[in-house]
């Protein structure tokens, strides 16, 4: 059983992510070499970025797949989106216009890094009132939110859940976000590492170093369910 990573920018030309199909192979490769066997492509939902439809997510992930089996490459794609939380992202999921995480129930949410704890507790609030789960992409990177976890916590409680980069466990997003995101693991309050891999350079989808880190650190089971039992539970 490989690492399942559940945030990525992998699809070519879709976002700031992979520019193209030689850049998603090499990307592709590294997640291979660093033990990941299925990967969730989550392009952006974001206004500036690209918000491409429904139908072109299936579509980019489809070709994605075949390309993959021709090369033989060890890896599963999955779809899915990252949405980022404006209003408009409630008519989208009350449509039903949207690419959640895999076939399951779950949305993949992103904040501006400054936004308010009321302001992130009220989205997650209003995404679980469309019948949709939010998960909160890196959260370690809301510092309003980071100041009082007992917040996160309560959300957690309401059936939100949460990511954070496997870059932060490791120290290589800096050493506040490696603090914080320490501190939520010893309190049990992560459920997914993912690589958010943009690139095969500096954001590539490195996933070992974090991985054996998480093995010290939480234990082998905490350590299994961040990196691939929570997500076949809950997404796949
Ligand atoms: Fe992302």
């Amino acid at each position: 059983m490989g690492y399942i990573d559940m945030h990525s920018h992998i699809l070519p030309g879709m976002d700031d992510g992979s520019r193209n199909m030689p850049q998603t192979l090499r990307m592709l490769e590294i997640a291979v070499s660093e033990g990941i066997s299925t990967m969730i492509a989550t392009p952006h939902n974001m206004p500036g970025k690209g918000c491409p439809p429904v139908s072109v997510v299936h579509r980019k992930v489809d070709e994605l797949r075949k390309t993959v089996e021709q090369e033989g490459i060890p890896l599963e794609i999955v779809a899915g989106t990252e949405y980022y939380y404006r209003e408009e992202v409630l008519d989208i999921l009350e449509d039903g216009d949207v690419v959640t995480l895999g076939e399951s129930d779950c949305v993949l949410v992103e904040f501006e890094p400054m936004a308010e704890r009321n302001y992130i507790r009220n989205a997650v609030r209003n995404i679980l009132g469309t019948g949709y789960r939010p998960v909160i992409a890196h959260v370690e990177r809301y510092a309003k939110l980071m100041e009082d976890i007992s917040v996160l916590s309560d959300m957690r409680k309401n059936g939100i859940l949460v990511q954070v980069n496997a870059m932060s466990v490791t120290g290589d997003n800096g050493r506040q976000a490696k603090k914080d995101v320490r501190s939520l693991l010893k309190k049990g309050l992560v459920d997914f590492v993912a690589t958010d891999a943009h690139s095969d350079g500096r954001r590539a989808p490195f996933m070992e170093k974090c991985a054996d880190v998480l093995y010290k650190k939480c234990g082998v089971q905490y350590a299994d369910r961040l990196l691939f039992g929570n997500a076949e539970e809950f997404l796949l």
